[in-house]
């Protein structure tokens, strides 16, 4: 396979009035993970679709591992693993089940199937509930069998239509270590995800969209830069004491600290965040300032946009999509 595992050039679909690709162009390294970051709507699941052949572009092209996603989709899915948006399992069949099934229609003999499933199983560490119906998994476990099920067939790109949305911390956590494994093994992934952080996690490349269309691109650092980088704030006991945080800001900062002077905070852009932090609090500790608050902040998704567009990523819904929530 070449050295460029997915690429896609001018990516056109509309539905309607509603132009979700309008122009997308993407190229993944083999080996490498991209992030496709966005808002609800910004397009992520119409480039998914695209790229897996499960829908056609009215414009441009895709090829996956040499594969023109088109002229030859079938290809193009022996290629690929994907896990949509919503968990595709089948309720009523056990872990193992679901996993036997999909080996068994990606054409495996049932002792391949069967090892497969048990394999994937411990690997995601379902191994407790792998004979129980998936119907009672919670989210987390369904999402895990759901990623399982994308890597049966072994697939040289692996697609995750965001991943994580609607688990709680632990099981993002979770998915997050699950998808660390699967690239150190080699795979090229595709991701889509509404999160800076979970881009910045496991992407080595990331491309911010809005509305239909790439509005930036680069690694998670170089975005957070973009906006800024990371704040830490502190919230004295004492307004009497906002000159001695501004002085202990100062020192660990980056440029000068905003003094919001009616919240008695002091806020100041950080490089090395936590390391900033511990010195800035053992300073304020030193000439006993009492601190109510501290926090580091770190961009979000929204920062991002923000910077980017002038708009948050909330208001980055069209307009139709928004008329309907009233
Ligand atoms: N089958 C369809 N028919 C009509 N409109 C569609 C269809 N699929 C997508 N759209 C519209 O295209 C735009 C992009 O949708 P898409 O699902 O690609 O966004 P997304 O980035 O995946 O959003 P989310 O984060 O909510 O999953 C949206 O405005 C959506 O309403
Ligand atoms: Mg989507």
């Amino acid at each position: 396979m070449s050295s460029v595992a997915v690429r896609a050039e001018g990516l056109v679909k509309t539905f309607g009035s509603t132009r979700a690709l309008d122009g997308v162009d993407l190229e993944i390294p083999t080996g490498t993970v991209l992030g496709l970051l966005g808002p609800n709507g910004a397009g992520k699941t119409t480039a998914v679709r695209i790229l897996t052949t499960l829908l056609r572009p009215d414009a441009g092209r895709a090829f996956v591992a040499g594969h023109d996603v088109v002229a030859d989709p079938q290809a193009v899915r022996r290629s690929i693993g994907l896990s949509g948006q919503y968990a595709a399992v089948d309720e009523n069949l056990t872990g193992t089940e679901n996993l036997y099934m999909v080996g068994r229609l990606y054409g495996l003999n049932r002792a391949d199937a069967q090892a497969r499933a048990k394999e994937l199983i411990g690997r995601f560490r379902l191994t407790d509930a792998a004979d129980r119906p998936s119907r009672t998994y919670s989210g987390g476990m369904r999402r895990r069998l759901d990623l399982a099920g994308a890597l049966v067939a072994e697939p040289l790109v692996v697609v995750l239509d965001e991943p994580t949305t609607g688990l709680d911390p632990r099981g993002r956590m979770d998915t997050w270590e699950v998808i660390g494994e699967l690239v150190s093994d080699g795979a090229t992934v595709l991701l889509t995800t509404q999160y800076l952080e979970e881009a910045d996690q496991l992407a080595d490349e990331i491309l911010v969209v809005d509305r239909g269309k790439v509005i930036a691109q680069g690694s998670a650092d170089q975005l957070k830069a973009g906006v800024g980088g990371e704040r830490l704030d502190i919230v004295v006991a004492d307004a009497a004491h906002l000159a001695a945080a501004r002085a202990a800001l100062t020192a660990v900062g980056v440029g000068e600290p905003v003094v919001d002077e009616h919240q008695r905070r002091v806020s100041v852009k950080v490089e090395a965040g936590p390391k900033a932090l511990i010195e800035a609090l053992r300073a304020l500790d030193r000439d006993s300032v009492g601190v109510l608050d501290v926090g580091l902040h770190r961009p979000t998704l929204d920062d991002v946009f923000l910077a980017l567009t002038g708009h948050t990523a909330e208001e980055a819904e069209p307009a139709e999509k928004k008329r309907g929530k009233g």
